[in-house]
């Protein structure tokens, strides 16, 4: 396994996670690549590792241009273990002069891993010579860890974003513009919604700094997927739209059924919506993974939440999506509820009370229908998409 020169001074030496399926609940139907990075400046740095089980991987890669104890500085731009997961062994291994992180990236490392080695901490705007190059650092808290950084090499008008703008993609190809651009849309807006979402201010302040840098930035060097080397022109305005969450002309229906008259209400909402020409999409939990409701829901006006009746409560794989939801917090929607009961007919009120703590307005009370829809509840269903979608004309999209 063979580095990949990136640019004039630097080079690839990550992984390809090609197996990888689930990461800390995000379901990465495309795998990962865990990008670590090699600077030949006089003192040659690493930027980044990867996560531990790809050591050899990345081993073999740095070790294809030079031996590994010729690195002098490990920059880390992010401790999340996918990334620093093997700082305590390459500190072991080649003794560091210097491993530069941020101030609160410095607590987190020595946190994660009890390290016994002198870290060494830059602020925001510091810069580090590496003799013949220098390297400077922006930190980018809470995008989206407290200890983000981004760090710039001038040199190569590189900008290694960690986390930043990158995506949850396996390929052999290393550069954005070699990769299909529905996929690099579809991936970026994922990573985006399940990752980056709930700290959209943050993008918005740094969108407003990155004209102030004076960075000529040419290449984006990620830490997941592939690199951008068209100096930001794809990626850059669309977190500026992920970031200003306005939504459009989208309704997402995401339920759970036990004898399909939840399913039968939901199917009748869409097509309520579908009639007055929404972009609908049905997201039934028996089959949806939570990160790919959060991608649709990234977009959507509108988000209509079915759910049975199940011993007073909303059924549990409903409650798990909302949680998931309520914590991404998903700004200027609106939204409805519905589901099937038999006695009780609990869920409704619960799920009018989740959404509403969600910031959503929901347009009227919800639907709940006993045992099994009749035609005229189906007709209230499809008046029910018809309405969300009047509404849905009337917001600023
Ligand atoms: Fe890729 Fe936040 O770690």
């Amino acid at each position: 396994m063979k580095a990949i020169k990136i640019s004039e001074h630097v080079y690839w030496v990550g992984a390809i996670d090609w197996s990888l399926r689930e990461f800390h609940g995000y379901a990465t139907h495309r795998g990962s690549t865990y990008n670590a990075y090699l600077i030949m400046a006089d003192k040659i740095t690493l930027v980044e590792t990867v996560k531990a089980q790809f050591r050899d991987e990345m081993l073999q890669r740095i070790s294809s241009v030079i031996t590994p104890k010729e690195i002098k500085y490990i920059v880390s731009g992010h401790s999340e273990m996918d990334h620093s997961g093997l700082i305590p062994y390459m500190i072991d291994l080649i003794k560091p002069e210097k491993v530069i992180a941020s101030t609160m990236g410095v607590k987190a490392l020595n946190d994660h891993f009890h390290l016994n080695y002198p870290l060494t901490a830059v602020k925001d705007g510091d810069s580090i010579s590496l003799g013949n190059m220098e390297l400077k650092f922006v930190e980018t808290r809470m995008l989206h860890w407290p200890d983000s950084m981004f760090t710039y090499l001038a040199n190569d008008r590189l900008l290694f974003s960690q986390d930043a703008f990158g995506m949850h993609l396996a390929s052999s190809e290393r550069f954005a513009d070699e990769i299909d651009t529905g996929i690099l849309t579809e991936e970026a807006a994922k990573y985006y919604a399940n990752i980056i979402l709930p700290y959209s201010s943050f993008v918005l302040k740094l969108l407003e700094k990155w004209k102030t840098l004076g960075f000529d930035v040419k290449v984006i060097a990620t830490d997941h997927g592939p690199i951008w080397r068209d100096g930001g022109k794809k990626i850059i305005p669309l977190y500026a739209k992920w970031a200003e969450q306005r939504p459009s002309n989208k309704a997402v229906i995401i339920y759970d059924t036990m004898w399909k008259s939840t399913e039968t209400m939901a199917n009748a909402i869409a097509d309520g919506l579908i009639s007055e020409g929404v972009n609908t999409v049905v997201l039934p939990l028996a089959v949806a993974k939570r990160s790919d409701i959060a991608l649709h829901v990234l977009d959507a006006g509108a988000v209509i939440v079915g759910s049975p009746t199940l011993n007073n409560n909303i059924f549990p794989s409903v409650v798990d999506a909302l949680v998931y939801l309520k914590g991404l917090k998903p700004l200027n929607k609106i939204g409805a509820v519905f589901g099937s009961y038999g006695w009780g007919g609990e869920a409704i009120a619960q799920l009018n009370e989740w959404l509403k703590n969600m910031q959503i307005e929901t347009i009227g009370d919800g639907i709940k229908v006993r045992y099994v829809p009749r035609k005229e509840d189906i007709a209230k269903c499809f008046e029910l998409g018809r309405e969300v979608a009047s509404r849905l004309k009337k917001l600023p999209c």
